[in-house]
């Protein structure tokens, strides 16, 4: 089958690749760029462990076809944490907060959540709860998701406010 060329902006570097048609954004992702954090839990598009942040929106990436994000933006997990290292106030409240067990889900959750916080930075926990409905995870029945979003949200207001 005939590619395509498709250019991406991803963690804020270009990348140009050649994909079929019927390449599905996730797997891009993952088997030309090896950024395997984000994962694949379904193919019915219902357990968001695929999303990442695409040109300001949270996508399922499973239920996207790569050619129909030439030219977008696109944050994954890799991408969250500064280059020196330092985590993502995300990244350090999923740990503080033991918002992970098997960790499968964690990358779209975080990407959701990062993307939540920028729309609602100051949400409620049904806001949350709310937010992330289109992200499932089977380890941590969801509490100390909520509690590290909401974690994360006073960190960030913190840091904008003393700023
Ligand atoms: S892999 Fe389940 S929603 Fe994308
Ligand atoms: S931590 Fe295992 S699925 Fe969420």
């Amino acid at each position: 089958m005939a590619k395509r060329v498709v250019n991406l902006t991803i963690n804020g570097e270009p990348q140009e690749l050649l994909v079929e048609d019927r390449e599905l954004l996730i797997h891009t992702l993952r088997e030309q760029l090896l950024l395997t954090g984000a994962h694949i839990g379904c193919d019915t598009t219902h357990c968001g462990a695929c999303t990442v942040d695409l040109d300001g929106r949270s996508v399922k990436s499973c239920t996207m076809f790569t050619v129909q994000a030439d030219g977008a933006d696109i944050t994954t997990v890799e991408g969250m944490a500064q280059p020196d290292g330092t985590l993502h106030a995300l990244q350090e409240a999923f740990r503080q907060n033991h918002g992970l067990q098997c960790g499968f889900c964690t990358p779209g959750m975080i990407m959701r959540a990062h993307r939540l916080l920028q729309e609602n930075p100051d949400p409620t926990e049904e806001e949350i709860r709310w937010g992330i409905s289109g992200n499932i995870c089977r380890c941590t029945g969801y509490q100390n998701i909520v509690k590290a979003i909401q974690s994360a949200a006073n960190t960030l207001n913190q840091r904008e406010a003393a700023e």
